[in-house]
């Protein structure tokens, strides 16, 4: 009998309107896709009847650009808080996954703990946290600071971030919550942990006031590709998303997450590595054609330098737009995210002007795209996942609903055709979803070190 094959992983990365920039002005999409919580619960019952392994919804905590005129023909501008949204999606989906972002940046590890506990309690097991260090600078002037801090910053207080929730989530071992009512003893304090941290960025005394949840601990899921990025991966990301634009990328990444794993004594099977794919499918080439360029053909160019000055993480508005990039100013050096590293290698090895790199990024922003058939969509997924290159996808539709339809309705197919993905949900958490084991608390591997000794 030959051997099954590897079953691909499936993320829909939900943006409301669609990923390409000029999504929401397409005839079919929902232009108030921004505050459309049917369209939201619409989408989600797709990708659920798709059998996605999760739905993640990206967030920042600020506008892309502070000034506004730049701004107006940006979709995506407002949002309902992604957070608020997944919750409410917990009531209308019975098994896909939920996954949000959340800031270490700018958030707070008790308050974080809190949400994706409670996330996981209400949706029965299928909360996931995508921790980022926050991408957009803008945020530091919502929360009281002058500057973004610099990565180094932002990661060890990521590190430690993490760290404290996950203590928090061993807040409770198995059966402290007796709630027995014949005695009237809610629980037992022998089997509740005051986590008593103390660091250099966090003191958090715990123990956590919400119930143990069904997966112990949400997901953790990642998104950061930088230096740094890969290390608090390696050390503590069970999911990793990441914008790779060719195979060959997408492989050293693959690979080096793997070998930095190594040194944490971590199985590389306890990472799933999902970068982008922007799908625009079609029954024929000639139609997948069309729908691309019905897209592009909607860009104003005040927008692609919009969306090109966000992820280049410095100002493009009032550049030549015929010209190359300009080089990055100097006060944003120690800023640049790995987006902006690899946009702007990808503009000299292509010798792009600012006009055609931000029609590139206009749909996938720096993700790999494919244009074409079912057939050739998953020619590329089967390639990517044997070899060495990933363990899934997070797959972005070019518009919203019609991307995902199509989606749904003409590469799930093909793809269990081969083989390579499941035909039913078989678990019912995340974690089953994913392959990924439920973490044993830090309390009992203590406990089991002592009495191994
Ligand atoms: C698929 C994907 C999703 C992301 N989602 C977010 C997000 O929701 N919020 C955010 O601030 N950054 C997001 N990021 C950016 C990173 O998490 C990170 O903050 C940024 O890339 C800077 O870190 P790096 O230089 O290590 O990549 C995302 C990145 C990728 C690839």
């Amino acid at each position: 009998m030959a051997a099954a094959k590897k079953q691909i992983k499936l993320g829909m990365f939900l943006r409301p309107s669609g990923h390409h920039v000029a999504a929401w002005r397409h005839p079919d999409a929902a232009e108030d896709s921004d505050s459309n919580f049917q369209h939201l619960i619409d989408v989600a019952r797709t990708a659920e009847r798709g059998l996605f392994d999760l739905i993640f919804i990206a967030d920042n905590v600020a506008m892309p650009h502070e000034d506004l005129e730049t701004l107006t023909r940006v979709a995506d501008v407002t949002r309902i808080d992604p957070f608020t949204v997944m919750a409410a999606l917990a009531m209308v989906t019975k098994r896909i996954g939920l996954v949000v972002t959340g800031t270490t940046t700018y958030d707070e590890p008790y308050f974080v703990a809190r949400k994706f506990a409670s996330l996981d309690l209400v949706s029965g097991g299928r909360s996931g946290w995508n921790v980022v260090t926050s991408g957009v600078q803008m945020e530091a002037a919502n929360f009281g600071r002058d500057f973004h801090p610099s990565k180094s910053d932002r990661y060890q207080r990521a590190r430690e971030f993490v760290d404290v929730v996950r203590g928090l989530w061993d807040t409770w071992d198995e059966g402290a919550l007796v709630r027995d009512k014949a005695s009237g003893i809610f629980f037992d304090p022998s089997k509740v942990h005051v986590l008593n941290h103390r660091g250099e960025h966090f003191k958090v005394r715990g123990p956590l006031n919400t119930s143990p949840s069904p997966q112990g601990h949400p997901v953790i899921v990642e998104s950061g590709s930088s230096e740094d990025g890969r290390d608090l991966a390696a050390e503590t990301a069970e999911v990793v998303f990441t914008a790779q634009s060719t195979l060959a990328a997408a492989q050293e990444f693959y690979g080096d997450l793997h070998r930095r794993m190594a040194k944490y004594g971590r199985d590389p099977d306890s990472l799933k590595v999902m970068p982008g794919m922007l799908v625009t499918v079609g029954r024929t080439e000639q139609e997948a054609q069309d729908k691309h360029e019905t897209l592009q053909a909607l860009i104003h160019p005040s927008q692609g330098l919009t969306l090109l000055s966000k992820y280049m993480g410095y100002d493009l508005s009032g550049c030549d737009i015929d010209a190359p990039p300009p080089e990055v100013p100097a006060n944003k050096l120690g800023l640049i995210s790995s987006r902006s590293v690899q946009l702007t290698e990808m503009a000299r090895r292509e010798n792009l002007t600012v006009r055609q790199l931000y029609e590139r990024v206009a749909g996938g922003r720096g993700h790999f795209s494919v244009v074409g058939t079912a057939a050739q969509v998953v020619d590329h997924m089967e390639e990517w996942v044997t070899t060495g290159a990933s363990d899934g996808f997070n797959v972005m539709a070019p518009y919203l609903p019609g991307g995902l339809d199509d989606f749904v309705e003409l590469v799930i197919p093909e793809l269990q055709r081969r083989g390579l993905f499941r035909t039913a949900y078989e678990g019912r958490t995340l974690r089953d979803h994913l392959g990924l084991q439920k973490p044993v608390s830090r309390y009992a591997k203590a406990a089991a070190a002592v009495a191994a000794e």
